[in-house]
């Protein structure tokens, strides 16, 4: 029997296929485009999702049997918000997870209504991205928009919609709302009138792991599959890549190197940072966790090479960088402003301290580098609360370069344990979809089967200590230049 993760993430859709022993038997993409029609907003097509996924979920099943697909499990890209009218279309494109168009409405949620109650309400504040402030956003901009509401769901959740016709959510993605009572998995009322709109607007909440129903007659011959074949309520991706890599348990960590970068930390009771600096959502296996994400994480690199040094060799381009921890160039990775932990959608990214010697090699690392201190800067709002991390997992397009897997080991000074697969959220999915057909008891219990180490990226003392060195400048940069960028 096979099941079909899938991962809809910013860039693409992954999409990879397990069999039941948890061996990953073929993997498929598909990119679809990403537009940012003004600064710092980015919007998305929900058509585009549900094609491209179609189209390679028949590239990932072409020449199995029918009868042999049991389930599909979706992980996908948090917060976007995705709006559909009575007929069940897709009023505008998708205002996405990266988004900063909001400032003025997380200022009023934050402040006027205030940060205290958002959070008793929410387990969370207001963030630029997060779904509740844009429901604020298109009433205030868009009311004609706003008037044809008659479902809000997020990106992985329309895709679910069209392969079974149920509006459905996962309490983990729901979690990245702003619209969950994350504590009592559940909506919030407080919530819902501070948005004005109605609870019967959001989507039926199930937990990752259970399945929502199964294809509709429609979906099922478009993908050639039977009508029996389950589809997991799945899970946002970061909770589902923490399915996929085995991070369950308390205060197992799991980074992920993808658009976004993100610190993933599983926690078995439910935890607040006092500070909400880093988010606390529901987890995939019934749980909680807590989380750090930066908006640009791969992405840098990938402007950077694409767009700036227009390149595709990406391992060409890192090859002979060896002075780790030596190097005097600095990079801001801000850029589509920042999350975790400085919350500021009006940040952006620089590159600093160039003379006559610095080079192009100088500057890709300082990328890499970049992205590496910045993640630091969550992991030790982490430490601060107490949290002993003391390894982790690393997943994403970024995990694939040994250099960056090293210069992160080095700046966090922990071991990072790699997968025998990097795709963490489409694995996770592929295995939350095995729980809901009940050929698993839990996520524990799959994870156990499924998951394996296959090396680990150790930190070194000496390095450690010269990037502990310039982690304590790269802190001091964005304080000294955060007003140049209101
Ligand atoms: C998490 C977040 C991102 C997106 C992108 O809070 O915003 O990781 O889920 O995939």
């Amino acid at each position: 029997m096979y099941y079909a993760g899938i991962d809809l993430g910013t860039s693409s859709v992954k999409l990879l296929l397990m069999d039941s022993e948890g061996n990953v038997c073929r993997t498929a993409s598909r990119e679809y485009p990403l537009s940012f029609p003004k600064d710092g907003w980015s919007e998305q097509d929900p058509y585009d999702w549900y094609e491209k996924s179609v189209d390679g979920l028949k590239e990932l099943l072409s020449g199995i049997s029918a009868d042999e697909v049991k389930g599909i499990g979706v992980g996908g890209q948090m917060h976007g918000l995705v709006i559909l009218d009575e007929n069940d279309d897709v009023i505008r494109p998708a205002i996405l997870w990266n988004d900063g168009r909001t400032t003025k409405e997380c200022e009023y949620l934050n402040n006027t209504i205030g940060q205290d109650k958002i959070s008793s309400y929410t387990a969370n504040i207001a963030f630029a991205g997060f779904t509740a402030p844009k429901i604020l956003w298109l009433k205030e901009n868009e009311p004609e928009n706003f008037k044809k509401i008659k479902k809000i769901m997020l990106p992985k959740d329309y895709l679910v919609y069209r392969l079974t016709g149920v509006h459905a959510t996962d309490v983990s993605d729901a979690s990245g709302m702003l619209l969950l009572d994350v504590k009592n998995r559940k909506w919030s009322s407080k919530m819902c009138g501070l948005c004005d709109i109605s609870e019967n607007m959001l989507p039926k909440l199930f937990e990752s792991y259970e399945g929502v129903g199964t294809l509709t007659g429609k979906a099922a011959e478009e993908l050639g599959l039977s009508t029996k074949v389950v589809v997991a309520a799945g899970a946002g991706d970061n909770a589902a890549a923490a399915v996929g890599t085995g991070t369950i348990g308390d205060g197992s960590c799991n980074i992920s190197l993808g658009t976004s970068g993100t610190l993933f930390i599983s926690q078995k009771e439910f935890h607040v940072d006092p500070y909400n600096s880093l988010h606390s959502f529901c987890d995939a296996n019934g749980q909680y966790h807590l989380m750090g994400c930066m908006l640009s994480a791969a992405s840098c690199n990938k402007w950077w090479m694409d767009d700036i040094i227009g390149s595709k060799d990406y391992a060409g381009e890192q090859e002979g960088i060896e002075k780790l921890g030596e190097n005097r160039v600095f990079f801001l990775p801000y850029l589509m402003g920042e999350r975790s932990p400085i919350n500021d959608p009006l940040a952006r990214a620089m590159f600093i301290g160039m003379s006559m010697n610095t080079s192009r090699q100088d500057m890709t690392q300082a990328v890499l580098e970049g992205v590496a201190f910045a993640m630091r800067d969550s992991f030790e709002i982490a430490k601060s609360l107490g949290l002993d991390i003391k390894r982790s997992k690393v997943v994403g397009g970024g995990a694939k370069s040994p250099l960056w897997r090293r210069i992160m080991a080095n700046v966090l000074g922990i071991p990072l344990d790699l997968l025998k697969t990097e795709e963490g959220p489409s694995l996770g999915g592929a295995m939350l979809s095995a729980v809901a057909c009940g050929d698993f008891p839990n996520v524990e219990a799959i994870a156990k089967k499924v998951v394996k180490i296959t090396k680990t990226e150790e930190p070194d003392k000496e390095l450690t200590a010269k990037y502990e060195e310039r982690y304590q400048s790269f802190k001091k940069l964005y304080p000294s230049v955060k007003e140049l960028f209101r």
